[in-house]
């Protein structure tokens, strides 16, 4: 990415201004460590390619849902794309106007759909009919109007892992494009309900935008079939998606390139359009830091052993996504290790790498696990009954506990026992 927030400084990596030995030393491991300003300068990069589009950036908060991040794009007008009612609590606990906030998901609970209402979210986008007829109940007896965009499934393929495909008829998210018209006619009809958009998301980790300008060329082609029918639609969501780089080398899509091509097409349109980005804004600018507890050989095969599990980083076990590991001590020499390097937990899928080239390791050695500011640390868990790693913003030369590790009495909150 532009302006690594991770490089070597004087034999050591940093985040920004600040050592990463001496971020473990202090803060422990296994941790996250965000740069503050890695998210503002991605969450700027948006901003400025949409100059002069009326647009919301919508940082989709399943992302990265930790207080100081959502704060920190708050502080910059973000908008906020949540998909339960738990994310809109923290978005509002964050700093984050209800006003500005899209709420998606294939399955929204009546609580979660009343709670957005009192709340005055912006809109619904809804992946159902049914979905629409509880949200026009609600929103009528609670005397409330709801605006709603209708998640379309374009047909096209994101050319992308399966798991995070999502724009292709098989897959359980929005409506069929093709009847999308009839659903938005009855959706017009029904009281409490104001058509006002019209939204989709065709997966994530999107390397080729044209798939993107695909689905939004469908999806344009719908806004004027239904403002043919006299239906008010006054916005386009294409949902996120944006790819970073994971390898070295790997050339992340690029965002002005995707405004660049949307720009004339929504031109003479009068749409506002939204986007609701989360790995291209906060992945790079995480990593988890992880201490190797021990190097050990299983016949031909060498295993680090770290202190960070799949609890705390799920996405190798996942989707065998690959994430860079540098030593925190700049290497002097080259690989001189071919190495699986896995955590503590009790299951063979509890690896981080496998088969991977590392300069050579010694216990007590720090690790940084690169591009892991999303779909990290919210999907980490407390399997083996482990507590959830520290979240560190970085702020120049300023550590910030975004949120302290978990302690053993954390891990039994709520919880009894039943005998007398
Ligand atoms: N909008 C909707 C409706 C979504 O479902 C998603 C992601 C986004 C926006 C944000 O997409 P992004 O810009 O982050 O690609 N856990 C997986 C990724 C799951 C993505 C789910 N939906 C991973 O670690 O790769």
């Amino acid at each position: 990415m532009l302006n690594d927030p991770f490089q070597y400084r004087k034999g050591k990596l940093s985040c920004d201004d600040v050592d990463l030995q001496s971020v473990a030393d202090e803060y422990g491991t296994p941790a996250y460590v965000y740069s503050k300003r890695a998210i503002e300068s991605r969450f700027r990069e948006y901003t400025s390619a949409l100059d002069g589009i009326k647009s919301h950036v919508c940082f989709a908060v399943k992302a990265n849902s930790n207080l100081a991040v959502l704060n920190t794009l708050a502080g910059m007008g973000a908008w906020f794309d949540i998909v339960s009612g738990g994310e809109l609590f923290r978005v509002l606990h964050a700093g984050g106007c209800a006003e500005n906030v899209v709420f998606s998901g294939v399955g929204k609970t009546a609580s979660e759909i009343r709670f957005a209402l009192e709340c005055g979210i912006s809109s619904f986008n809804c992946e159902s009919e049914f979905e629409i007829e509880i949200i026009s109940q609600i929103a009528t007896s609670m005397g409330r109007s709801a605006s709603v965009a209708v998640r379309v499934n374009p047909d096209v393929d994101a050319v992308t892992h399966p798991y995070i495909s999502t724009g292709l008829r098989e897959h359980k998210f929005g409506v069929d494009i093709d009847a999308a018209e009839q659903i938005y006619s009855r959706a017009s009809k029904l009281p409490g309900i104001d058509v006002t958009g019209v939204s989709c998301h065709i997966g994530s980790q999107l390397l080729d935008i044209e798939p993107m300008i695909e689905a939004a060329d469908k999806t344009l082609a719908l806004v004027e079939k239904l403002r043919a029918r006299g239906l008010k639609i006054r916005h386009l969501d294409l949902g996120g998606g944006l790819g970073v780089s994971y390898r070295p080398g790997d050339t992340p899509t690029a965002i002005g390139a995707l405004i660049d091509q949307l720009r004339p097409r929504l031109q003479s349109t009068d749409l506002t359009l939204m986007l609701e980005p989360g790995r291209s804004i906060v992945a790079e600018a995480g990593i988890l830091l992880t201490r190797v507890l021990l190097i050990k050989k299983n016949g031909e095969k060498t295993f680090v052993i770290v202190d960070g599990g799949m609890n705390d980083l799920i996405r190798p076990a996942l989707y065998q996504a690959y994430h860079e590991i540098v030593p925190v001590l700049e290497p002097s020499s080259d690989p001189g290790l071919t190495a699986d390097i896995v955590g503590p937990v009790c299951e063979s899928g509890d690896f981080f790498a496998r088969g991977r080239a590392m300069p050579p390791l010694e216990p007590g050695a720090l690790l940084a696990i690169r591009t892991a500011g999303a779909y990290g640390f919210v999907l980490a868990s407390n399997y083996n009954t482990r507590p959830r790693a520290c979240e560190l913003m970085i702020e120049g030369t300023q550590v910030v506990v975004a949120r302290q590790r978990e302690s053993y009495e954390d891990l039994i909150r709520g919880e009894q026992c039943i005998l007398d």
